[in-house]
Parts: structure tokens; sequence; C-alpha cells
């Protein structure tokens, strides 16, 4: 039977730790600021932008909001991001996404400046992760290295195998255990014996999409299998990429779905604001 790796308890104890870390900032004049936006209202954006405005009150982050209309035109929204990244007052930057179709969401991603990009998706956060260069970290990917780290899990000199290819998880997870000496297979929906090249893993993760489409028999024994999947099964209940109940009995380790992955987002999204007002100092 695997250990469960709780998310939502560390993701607390990350939230905890930023919560000191504003207020050490504080205590030396810094304000920490994160402004969101939020074009239109989509109900599944609403309650992600809610999450990320009580974390930020929790752990003392100053949030702008601005939520503004469905209509809003692509040049309005840059003109906002534009003048966002002229405040010294703002530290990070969050356009929540998607967008209406009218907006190019490339577009606008771009448009924040890359000292603000505390979601890292702007191409030069993603660049400077691949070079191992400082620059943000996309907040899952992030939350999934401190996971294992947390859980003492050792990366360096392990197989991990990523079934999933997206820009948001599967490319920029593949480059954190690269750069945490693990041996990385990227596979995804051409990947040939995939059942085979998965069980190589010593850590699998796994973000994809499909319920419980990774069952036991794609597990090795005893592996940390990290599930990044939020489906729903047959019945309509909330449930992972993994087919928990057989994995569970040959992994070593696992992420349930919900209370696995999923709280480290915003936990890791507070981290990165806290950082950069912190490069503040160094100024
Ligand atoms: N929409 C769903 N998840 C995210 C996220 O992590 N960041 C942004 N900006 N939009 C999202």
């Amino acid at each position: 039977m695997a250990i469960i790796i709780d998310g939502k308890k560390v993701s607390q104890k990350i939230k905890d730790e930023v919560k000191e870390k504003v207020a050490a900032l504080k205590a030396k004049g810094i304000e920490t600021t994160l402004a969101v936006i939020q074009v239109g209202n989509d109900p599944a954006s609403t309650v992600y932008v809610g999450n990320k405005k009580k974390a930020c009150e929790y752990t003392g982050i100053r949030s702008l909001a601005y939520e503004i209309p469905e209509e809003t035109t692509e040049e309005e929204l840059l003109k906002l991001v534009h003048s966002l990244n002229d405040r010294d007052d703002v530290d990070g930057i969050l356009v929540q996404l998607p967008l209406p179709k009218h907006i190019n969401e490339d577009r606008v991603i771009q448009a924040i400046s890359p000292a603000k990009d505390v979601d890292g998706f702007h191409p030069q956060s993603v660049g400077a992760l691949s070079i191992g260069e400082p620059g943000f970290v996309s907040c899952t990917p992030a939350g999934i290295i401190e996971l294992l780290k947390r859980y003492n899990i050792q990366i360096d000199g392990k197989e991990c195998v990523i079934i999933g290819r997206s820009n948001i998880v599967g490319k920029p997870v593949s480059m954190l255990l690269l750069r945490e000496n693990g041996t990385v297979t990227v596979c995804h929906s051409h990947t040939a014996d995939l059942k085979e090249v998965a069980k190589r893993a010593d850590i699998l993760v796994v973000a994809i999409g499909k319920a419980k489409f990774v069952t036991a028999d794609y597990i090795k024994e005893g592996a940390a299998v990290i599930d990044v999947g939020m489906d729903r099964d047959e019945n309509g209940k909330l449930c992972g990429d993994v087919d928990f109940e057989s994995a569970v009995e040959k992994a070593g380790a696992i992420t349930p779905v919900p209370g696995g992955v999923g709280p480290m987002t915003i936990a890791m999204l507070m981290n990165n604001c806290v950082y950069s007002a912190g490069l503040k100092l160094e100024d």
C-alpha cells in the first residue's frame, strides 16, 4: 500500500511559509502585490480567481482584481497589462485563461513583463527554465517537484517518465526533473509501447486529461505516481488520470485527486509572488 502524498497539507505549509516571508518583507517596507485579470465571467475561471484571492488574503499578499467585461478588446487588455508592467507597486501579473475567442492568448502572455510573470507562461520564462537560467517556473510543475522533495522522494539518477507533453505541465515538468538530475522520458499519444515505457519509471507523472487512464499495469512496484488529472468518472465524480484504487496497491507513493497536485498550484503562485517582491531588496 502506497504512501498517500498529501498536497493539501504541504500546500498549507507552503502558504504559511509564504505568509512569514510576506510579513518579513512588509517589515522592511515592501508590500507584495499580485494583479489578477479576469476577462468575462466563465464560471470555472471565477472559482479559480476567487481561490487565488483567498490565498492572497491568507498570506498577506495584496491582490488587485481586474474583472473586466467579455467584450474587452485585445488592445484594451494589452493596454491594461502594459500599465501594470509599468507600476513599481505590482510584483506579479496573472491573466486568467482561457480568454474570450477574439483575444489572442499568446500575444497577451507575451505582453506580460517576464519580471512579473508569476504564472511562468512567458516564452522568456520557459526558455530560461530550459537553459537553467533564473526565472519564474509555472506553478503546477513547480508544485510537483516540491511535493517530491518534501516527501524525500529522490529524483537524482532516477527514471522519470511523464505521460503528456503539454506546454503547461508535461514539458516544464520534464525540464525540472532534468534539472534535478533525473533521467527523463516524455511520452505522448504517439508513443509506442506506452505501458512498457511507463513501467520503467521510478517517478511517473501523468498529465493527459483522461479519467483513470493509467492502471496498476503501467506502474513499477514501489514507484512514485504523480497524478495531474482533474477529470470526471462515469458517475460524474472528480477523479484523476490514474486509476487510484488499483494504482495505490502497486505504487510506493501516490497523489490522490482531489487533494494531491491541485492545491499545490496556488501555493506555488503565492511563492512566486513573494519571490518577485523579494527581488526589490536586491535593487
Ligand atoms: N486557467 C487555469 N489554470 C490557470 C493558471 O494556472 N493560470 C492562468 N493564468 N490561467 C489558468
